[in-house]
């Protein structure tokens, strides 16, 4: 539990510094724009101070070995001189460290090792595996082991499987909020009418203009190189409110309509088809020749299958 705690505690850090902007860009503030006020930041604070402190006792405590080394180096010079035999002085702590690490055997006794082996004057050493490397070892062994009690059998912290699903759990339970948020009313094409309401229209002209149908459509709808003329009687994919709202929603891509189903609410689909369908007998100067068949309304009332787009031509 003490592992799994402090693994969170750090990793939390982490994450809310990295993640948490990436994830809620538009409603929480990220760290750095307000790192002040932020909640976290006593939080962030206490680590920092107890790392710088941390860092001291660390160096306070190289420096008292050091003195100590020098002391003791003193006291045994002194005892050599009573004793009246040769002083050698002992390493640093950090060569006693690093002899102790590597424990090589010494130029000058390299004849003990020797296995006899002697191809052209190269000779086989019987050198041991250098110290440092066993505890490397040694350490792997004891992670291994630390590693398999706490992610496999007390689960105090996920595995990679679990880290996974619970993140998309999180991210599904953002998706919702979000939706829950801006609740979309579906609309029902086999019940969908055609009224001339200003509110409706006034939105879809709105819808028409922001995404640039006039590109393909023209302006005023009476059609260019790309797309048909709008404003005419004749239809590729059928007339009448039914038909135009769904070739909008799922447009004719390999015919260069866009789906806007994908990118627009079904209330801008809704809105658009309305607009489209005010444009009727419109006649605007210079506009596309017809194309497709000509449509009836009453057509759609009794074809049963005209609220699905008809086959084009
Ligand atoms: C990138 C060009 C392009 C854009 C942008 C575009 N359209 Fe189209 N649209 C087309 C093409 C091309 C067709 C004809 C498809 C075919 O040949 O089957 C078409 C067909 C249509 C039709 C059916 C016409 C018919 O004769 O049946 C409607 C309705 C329509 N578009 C509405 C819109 C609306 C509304 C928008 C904007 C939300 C829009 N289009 C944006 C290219 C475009």
């Amino acid at each position: 539990m003490k592992y799994s705690s402090i693994a969170l505690l750090t990793g939390g850090l982490l994450a809310n510094g990295l993640v948490a902007d990436a994830s809620s860009p538009a409603t929480t503030p990220g760290f750095w724009d307000d790192p002040v006020n932020h909640p976290l930041m006593p939080l962030y604070a206490l680590s920092l101070f107890a790392a710088i402190v941390a860092i001291l006792v660390v160096v306070v405590c190289f420096s008292l070995l050091r003195v100590l080394n020098v002391l003791v180096n003193l006291t045994e010079k002194d005892r050599a001189e009573k004793q009246g035999i040769a002083y050698i002085p002992r390493g640093t702590f950090w060569q006693q460290l690093v002899q102790k690490a590597n424990a090589s055997v010494p130029l000058a006794q390299e004849q003990d090792i020797d296995m006899g082996h002697d191809f052209d004057g190269i000779r086989e050493l019987d050198n041991h595996l250098p110290p440092w490397w066993k505890w490397l070892f040694a350490g792997t062994a004891v992670w291994a082991l630390a590693y398999l009690v706490v992610y496999h059998l007390y689960g105090n912290l996920p595995l990679q499987r679990e880290e996974y699903d619970q993140e998309v759990a999180i991210a599904d339970q953002q998706m919702r909020a979000r939706k829950a948020d801006q609740p979309v009313e579906e609309i029902d094409v086999n019940t969908l009418k055609y009224t001339a309401d200003a509110a409706a229209l006034e939105k879809g002209k709105g819808v028409f203009a922001n995404n640039n149908c006039g590109s393909c459509h023209r302006a005023d709808g009476g059609g260019n190189t790309i797309g048909p003329n709008l404003t005419d009687a004749y239809w590729l994919h059928g007339g009448g409110i039914q038909n135009i709202f769904n070739t909008i929603k799922t447009g004719v891509v390999e015919k260069g309509m866009p789906a806007w189903g994908k990118t627009l609410s079904p209330q801008d689909v809704r809105d658009v088809a309305f607009y489209v369908m005010s444009l009727q007998g419109s006649n605007p100067a210079n506009g596309k020749a017809p194309q497709g068949d000509i449509f009836q309304e009453t057509q759609a009332a009794t074809d049963s299958t005209a609220a699905a787009p008809q086959a084009s031509l």
